[in-house]
């Protein structure tokens, strides 16, 4: 059993120093190692931040960059990938549409042995993903649900009030674990009565809103305002996983003329602080939003290559079963911001200039 063990570990180092031998591999031009960074939208604020970010510190470090959106197409995503692998990659650094829709370039680049790194989504049902580099998903639910929590006084008793749900894109794993944070804190609320969901749509599929489409977003919401709200039933909270589902949410409250700031606009809740949300944010339309610095996951991700090429295991401190195997993967810290801390958050961090959220 010992023996088997120790060959087992053996099998693995060697199956280890074998890829990093790969990704040592020079692009025959520059004679730099070159990473393939696939992005999958240039839409929204932040994956702008992300690819901008992810370039300016790998390029610093000496490699090249090969930095690819796909214009939220899984089509497009694949033939990205498959051309970063044809074209020399020596790592891939991923950030997924459909996390599992990637499978069989995964495994081109297994084959290829070019180490894979799963940035900020998880990439699944793949043995071929050496490392993920994202936020801690499930805290950001939860600290969304604890909000709600907080501002209602669900903790003191208080209650009962209406509530809607919004989830994510569900061909994102994120998705999930920012619901399943959420709903581990509100489940117990929503079980007694002190949170009614007046729609009574509350299961994943279908409060999730695909592609993360603010557009989407909006028609829902315009949809529960005029079936369940239209009669003057209070909405007192709507849970939001991110920042492009609340935009959608806060046009459809302004839009119906029934929700003014100050007096019944309802707790929406958010992530990403983007700067539409920002301003929203400090004029009342949205309750709160949770930073993840993308500098911050740039650096991870510059850490994690680094190590990859020194032939050392990256450092991580937490682990995601992607349905195939248990992805290493280190959880970049996240951050609550409301309109009294945003300023110290976001500006004084230098993230934004004050200018930028005027
Ligand atoms: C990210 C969120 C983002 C969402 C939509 C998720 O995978 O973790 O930060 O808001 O995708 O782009």
């Amino acid at each position: 059993m010992k023996i088997a063990k120790k060959l087992l570990v053996v099998l693995v180092v060697f199956a280890f120093i074998a890829s990093m031998f790969a990704m040592a591999g020079c692009d025959a031009k520059s004679g730099k190692v070159k990473i393939g960074v696939a992005m999958p939208t240039q839409s929204l604020q932040r994956w702008n931040q992300d690819g901008e970010y992810l370039k300016k510190e790998l390029e610093a470090a000496g490699y090249e960059v090969d930095l690819q959106y796909a214009n939220n197409e899984v089509a497009t995503q694949v033939t990205q990938i498959e051309g970063m692998i044809t074209g020399g990659c020596d790592v891939l650094v991923i950030a997924s549409i459909d996390g599992s829709s990637l499978g069989t370039q995964l495994d081109s680049a297994k084959k290829e042995k070019i180490p894979v790194i799963a940035y900020d989504r998880l990439l699944m049902n793949s043995d071929a993903v050496t490392c993920y580099a994202t936020f801690d998903n499930y805290a950001v639910g939860k600290m969304q649900g604890e909000f709600i929590e907080s501002a209602l006084g669900l903790k003191d008793g208080k209650g009962p009030f209406n509530m809607e749900m919004f989830a994510g894109s569900p061909d994102d794993n994120n998705a999930t674990l920012f619901f399943q944070g959420a709903i581990d804190v509100l489940q117990k609320y929503i079980d007694s009565g002190k949170l009614n969901v007046v729609s009574g749509q509350t299961d994943f599929a279908t409060i999730a809103i695909m592609s993360w489409k603010t557009e989407t977003a909006q028609a829902r919401m315009d949809d529960l305002l005029t079936k369940y709200y239209a009669d003057g039933t209070k909405l007192d909270v709507v849970l939001s996983p991110n920042d492009s589902v609340a935009i959608g949410i806060a046009n459809a409250l302004d839009n119906s003329g029934d929700f003014t700031v100050g007096t019944n606009w309802p707790i929406v809740t958010g992530q990403d602080c983007d700067t539409p949300n920002m301003k929203n944010i400090i004029a009342g339309k949205q309750s709160m939003s949770i930073f993840k610095d993308t500098r911050t996951l740039a650096k991870e991700v510059l850490t994690i290559t680094k190590a990859l090429g020194e032939g050392k295991t990256p450092v991580t401190n937490a682990t995601y079963n992607n349905n195939k195997i248990d992805v290493p993967s280190f959880n970049c810290v996240i951050l609550f911001a409301d309109v009294n801390n945003y300023e110290k958050v976001l500006i004084d961090s230098g993230y934004y200039t004050a200018d930028q959220l005027k």
